[in-house]
């Protein structure tokens, strides 16, 4: 069946058609009820299913006789050190950690965060999570004390889990400061904390909270999986949002497991036994669908890869990764492969390696920029997918096909809509706009499985983020268009939410920490392009009348908050002092245009602004 009839059935037909790829997965009591409505086109997958994740993840692999082959291979270039595991080997180490835990009095339903460096010890805990039915958020190492601080205080965990540290180039990051410094600062306090030690830095244990990993794994016996229904969570990923706070994005069981293994096939064309290689972190959703769920459900071997595309040591650790380990299909994000080819312009370092086993590249995390996009053809010689995705979706929205039909690529285009989600391009009210004509990209409801089925304690954030603002649709926050051939381009994002590095953060956020110093009077932080990372924010701030700071101190203060509040991976380097900011006559700042003006693009003066001039101004001080 090609992609169209696919995709249509999928649609027109969608109950017969997820209850197809229901069975794909290993039940503990498969679904009668496909799609339960909840209200306005809202509602649940598999609603009468009982599972357990970790059971389809590794136990239904050893069923399926795939025990003795490699399910995840850790490659650490910062530590000079490589380990695997074989389905057998990850599942007993699982089981013991699940009841580790369990011994610790975790429970089905119960939360449990994970602040971890990318380790096996990261995947083993979360899978682990998912064995007992506790729900796992895993806050990426890279964020500072005051975010998981946040998250501790929504999450409201039972435990912590944690390594003595993370290894970033020539440097180590001591993490159990950081979260002794987070559980002090939230409101909420966990009851206990897991710790694992490693070589590189030594953790300090406070008695009667803390716990050795390694000793509570010595003393511990294996777990069994626990049932649990297809709507329960599986786990809660913080995403930001416009506002200060980030979203506790939901997913459920079910949908999960069904969704992400129909993926396997559909968008990357994995089967069982192929190497997957997804280069990214456990912190973030590609880490959690990519790296950890995705391919153990479809019986392939994944690469856990702690090291970066440059410089552990160079240009050339892809394809080294590759060779090594038979990569046959690897995924990253754009930037990746920008800084690879800032070192290597020519892809010397190809040569050196034997790269034959990989067959396609996937990006994905931000717009793939047709110069990357023609390097990387150029120089494989391969197939290079961009696909579009979210936290929210936890799985491609638009992808290439190449499961079931392989589609011509278009530079800059994402193809065409995955099967289950009918991507349209409205304006506000949801009316369809025309072919080329840019607007907000939206999905028609219902989302297909493996969606968010809410925002963590907050139902109400969830409509209104989501549901509410384009009736019938789910409203993904990017914009773009569909070409006449029904090739969709995503453009950008229509809200305050950046895209640095592949990671994505809030200009809200940034502001809030910004205009907490005490000379600030006013400010606003806008992503501006940047050819290595994509984005990067850029602060105008207004210093109050009588203050007295000189301005490169202020920036270097304003640098330094903002790396301890939310962390280095923001990348806020720059804050330029200005007299006003540009506004429209009811007082909003016109960060858009702000951004236009630093990026050198055209711009068109709103009628409503309140002061034309200003622009000149901000124009001289941005590009001057
Ligand atoms: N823990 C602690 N600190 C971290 C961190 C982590 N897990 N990850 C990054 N940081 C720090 C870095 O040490 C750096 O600190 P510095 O300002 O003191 O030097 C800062 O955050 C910025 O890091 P990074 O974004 O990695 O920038 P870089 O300039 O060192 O490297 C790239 C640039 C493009 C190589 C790198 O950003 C990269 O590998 N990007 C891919 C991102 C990705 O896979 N995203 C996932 C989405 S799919
Ligand atoms: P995240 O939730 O961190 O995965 O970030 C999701 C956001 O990244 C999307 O809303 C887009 O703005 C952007 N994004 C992800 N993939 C792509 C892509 N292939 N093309 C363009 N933008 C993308």
């Amino acid at each position: 069946m090609g992609y169209n009839s696919e995709f249509r059935r999928s649609i027109d037909n969608r109950e017969d058609f997820w209850s197809e790829q229901a069975k794909h997965i290993s039940w503990i009591r498969e679904p009668e009820i496909i799609w339960r409505p909840i209200e306005n086109g809202h509602g649940e997958w598999f609603a009468d299913g009982m599972l357990n994740t970790c059971d389809v993840a590794l136990d239904a692999n050893i069923r399926a006789g795939r025990g003795d082959q490699k399910a995840l291979i850790y490659d650490s270039p910062v530590t000079n050190s490589q380990q695997s595991f074989t389905y057998n080997e990850l599942r007993d180490q699982v089981a013991l950690f699940a009841g580790a835990l369990q011994a610790k009095g975790i429970e089905k339903g119960d939360r449990v965060i994970i602040y971890m460096p990318m380790i096996p010890q990261a995947a083993i805990a979360m899978l682990a999570c998912a064995r007992l039915g506790a729900i796992h958020s895993v806050v990426f190492g890279g964020f500072a004390a005051h975010e998981l601080a946040v998250r501790i205080e929504d999450a409201t965990p039972k435990a912590v889990i944690t390594a003595s540290c993370g290894i970033e180039i020539n440097r180590v990051i001591e993490y159990k400061p950081l979260v002794d410094k987070a559980i002090e600062q939230s409101r909420h306090k966990p009851e206990c904390c897991v710790v694992y030690a490693r070589p590189q830095a030594k953790a300090t244990l406070q008695a009667g909270r803390d716990y050795d990993w390694d000793t509570l794994m010595a003393e511990a016996t294996p777990a069994d999986p626990v049932p649990v229904r297809s709507t329960d969570p599986l786990y809660i990923l913080y995403t930001s949002g416009t506002t200060g706070k980030p979203k506790g994005v939901v997913r459920d069981n079910g949908g999960h497991a069904v969704a992400l293994n129909y993926s396997m096939k559909l968008v990357y064309d994995a089967k069982p036994g192929d190497v997957y290689w997804a280069a990214s972190d456990v912190g973030w959703v590609v880490g959690h669908s990519y790296i950890v769920y995705a391919p153990l459900f479809a019986g392939c071997t994944t690469i856990l890869y702690e090291g970066k595309p440059v410089k552990t040591p160079d240009a050339g650790a892809f394809w080294r990764v590759i060779q090594d380990h038979k990569v046959n299909i690897l995924f990253t994000a754009p930037t990746a492969f920008r800084a690879v080819r800032k070192e290597d312009p020519e892809a010397d370092q190809l040569q050196r390696y034997d790269v034959s086993s990989l067959k396609r590249i996937f990006l994905a995390g931000e717009r793939l920029d047709p110069p990357t996009y023609e390097w990387l053809k150029e120089h494989t010689g391969l197939p290079i997918l961009d696909h579009w995705w979210q936290t929210e979706t936890g799985w491609a929205i638009c992808c290439n096909p190449v499961g079931i039909e392989m589609m011509n690529t278009k530079p800059g285009s994402a193809t065409v809509p995955s099967p289950g989600y009918n991507v349209q391009v409205v304006d506000s009210q949801g009316n369809q706009v025309a072919p080329g004509e840019q607007g907000q990209i939206a999905v028609k409801l219902p989302l297909p499985p493996g969606c968010l089925t809410t925002v963590w304690e907050d139902d109400g954030r969830f409509w209104n983020s989501y549901l509410a603002p384009i009736p019938d649709f789910y409203s993904s926050g990017d914009g773009g268009y569909v070409d006449e051939d029904g090739y969709v381009f995503i453009m950008g994002r229509t809200d305050d939410v950046i895209n640095v590095a592949g990671h994505r953060l809030s200009t809200g956020e940034m502001e809030e920490v910004v205009a907490s110093h005490p000379a600030i009077a006013e400010c606003c932080v806008v992503g501006v392009h940047d050819n290595l990372k994509g984005q990067i924010p850029v602060g105008l701030v207004l210093i109050k009348d009588g203050a007295t700071i000189d301005q490169d101190e202020l920036e270097e203060e304003l640098v330094e908050m903002v790396r301890d509040k939310i962390g280095a991976i923001a990348c806020f380097r720059r804050a330029i002092v200005v007299d006003r900011l540009p506004k429209t006559r009811s007082g909003k700042i016109l960060r858009r245009i702000i951004r236009q003006i630093a990026d050198g693009e055209e711009y068109s003066v709103p009628s409503t602004i309140d002061d034309p001039a200003i622009l000149e101004e901000i124009s001289e001080k941005l590009t001057g």
